[in-house]
């Protein structure tokens, strides 16, 4: 994966790729995350706006994904759409996330396992990520042939509903 941090001082690489998908990882990457500027991987909303808002209803429920120690899940609120749930497994940054948006008591942050989620059925209606899934794959040898294990994965974080041979495809562009 890339290495986010231009300008900062680079934070500590996993010994190995697949170490990004460790939850140890990540909760000692995010220490000091409530008070450090928030870090888009990827880059931010504004990269994606464009791409992102003719798909979105205001009304919309929507869940990100891993949402880590980025803007999107606030820049979504301030955008006009109010209802934006995010989760992360690091509880670390979830307590950052929290803290710092303690005065948007709209927005709602979970700890929780992607796949593992614990909401009822039907609670969204879009479900963004952004590195997530990236992050959960890392380690994949060759992403042309994801393992039998990534497939589980990927198993595990969509819904039955959701159309896999389609999701299996988009991830092999
Ligand atoms: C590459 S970062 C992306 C963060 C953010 N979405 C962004 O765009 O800047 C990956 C994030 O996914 C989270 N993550 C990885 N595996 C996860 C899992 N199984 N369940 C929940 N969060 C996970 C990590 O803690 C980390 O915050």
């Amino acid at each position: 994966m890339a290495s986010p941090g231009a300008g900062r001082a680079p934070p500590e690489l996993p010994e190995r790729n697949c170490g990004y998908r460790e939850v140890e990882y990540w909760d000692q990457r995010y220490q000091g995350a409530a008070d450090s500027a928030p870090y888009d991987w990827f880059g931010d909303f504004s990269s994606f706006r464009a791409l992102l808002e003719p798909e979105l209803r205001p009304e919309d429920r929507i869940l990100v994904l891993g949402c880590g120690n980025s803007a999107l899940s606030y820049e979504l609120f301030l955008g006009g759409f109010p209802n934006v749930t995010s989760v992360d497994y690091s509880s670390v940054v979830v307590a950052a996330m929290q803290a710092r948006h303690a005065h948007v008591p709209q927005l709602r942050w979970e700890t929780m396992d992607v796949r593992k989620l614990d909401f009822p059925s039907a609670s969204f209606d879009v479900v963004l990520e952004k590195g997530t899934l990236d992050a959960l794959l890392a380690g994949e040898r060759d992403p042309w042939t994801v393992s039998s294990e990534g497939v589980h994965t990927v198993d595990q974080v969509l819904s039955e509903d959701s159309d896999h041979e389609d999701f299996l495809s988009a991830i092999q562009l």
